[in-house]
């Protein structure tokens, strides 16, 4: 199918169900990739400054879980986009070991093009083998004598539901071999008031990324949404620890595809949910290790507890 094929797909289960739902893997356009760059500089958006100063305050322990006897290592970063938050860490695996190789993968050309001019100008000495396309389609075979390291950053894992989440996590096991291991970037609980921020912010730069999405519908699908007909809606539940994100109808309405040859109605105050951003406990994050077949091996946190950077691990055999 192609991407038009499979947004049509979606759209016309997405919009007819009793909640409306919407996958936030296609709020990712042009101008969604734009907004996405703001919300990461937005001071209510801890995530990406957490995660960063992570990887530069606990960088040496994490390279010594990743790299600890100096073989020859493949880490293969899902979802790199420019690559810019690894640079530290890569620099300090390639100095132990001259062996590394950095393939990132990922959807965008243009992302890969930046990645490749950043790293050859800041660590040139490093061999970069970037790969474009879907995760597990263009997963780089491990070659002989290699281990791999996966890497999902960014707290990327915590826009699948629970069932996704696992999912996710055991195809990315089933690429990897005994010894091998993955490094996930995650969001931790913490202050509902901090999370619910993060995702409301005071400059509205979210509520444009949410809304971002009916405009790419109105272009890709010929549908009428009038974007001052909904509103973004934030909240964030303590007792699952997901943040969740809808957009909410001001009035009863109906929306044309022409595209699809069908209309949708909406109630007054109806939602169209449109993302998870799940937050962990240390527990969490270690039955979900132990249930998608990994080791759990490490949990650095920062000095707040807010952000963690998991290492599991794939247990050697016997
Ligand atoms: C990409 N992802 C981890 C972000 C998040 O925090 O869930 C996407 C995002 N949505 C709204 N703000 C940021």
């Amino acid at each position: 199918m192609t991407e038009l094929e499979l947004l049509a797909q979606h759209v016309s289960e997405g919009l007819a169900a009793p909640q409306k739902a919407l996958s936030p893997a296609w709020f990712y356009d042009d101008e969604g990739s734009r907004l996405f760059q703001q919300i990461m500089a937005l001071p209510e958006y801890y995530l990406t400054r957490a995660e960063h100063a992570l990887l530069e305050a606990r960088g040496d322990e994490l390279a010594a879980l990743i790299d600890p006897a100096g073989q020859p290592l493949d880490l293969v970063e899902l979802g790199s986009g420019d690559g810019s938050k690894m640079l530290g860490l890569l620099g300090r695996l390639r100095a132990r070991n001259p062996g590394t190789v950095y393939r990132p993968v990922d959807l965008s050309e243009h992302a890969l093009t930046e990645l490749a001019r950043r790293f050859g100008e800041q660590l040139p000495e490093l061999t970069l083998a970037p790969v474009r396309g879907d995760y597990f389609n263009a997963w780089p075979p491990a070659g002989a004598g290699r281990r791999q390291v996966a890497l999902y950053m960014g707290s990327n894992l915590g826009n699948q539901d629970q069932p996704g989440a696992l999912s996710l996590l055991r195809r990315i096991r089933g690429k990897l071999r005994p010894g091998d291991a993955l490094v996930l970037g995650l969001d931790m609980v913490k202050d509902p008031r901090v999370i619910l921020a993060a995702y409301h912010d005071g400059q509205g730069v979210t509520a444009r990324f949410n809304l971002n999405l009916l405009a790419r519908l109105n272009r890709e699908l010929g549908m009428d949404f009038a974007l001052d007909r909904f509103a973004h809606y934030a909240c964030y539940n303590p007792l699952d620890g997901a943040a969740r994100s809808f957009l909410v109808s001001a009035l009863t309405q109906e929306v044309h595809s022409s595209h699809l040859g069908r209309s949708f109605h909406f109630a007054a105050g109806e939602t169209i949910y449109t993302e998870q951003s799940q937050k962990y406990t240390p527990a969490m994050v270690q039955a979900l290790a132990e249930q998608s077949g990994f080791e759990p091996a490490g949990l650095l946190l920062d000095e707040a507890g807010w952000y963690g950077l998991a290492f599991w691990r794939v247990a050697d055999k016997g």
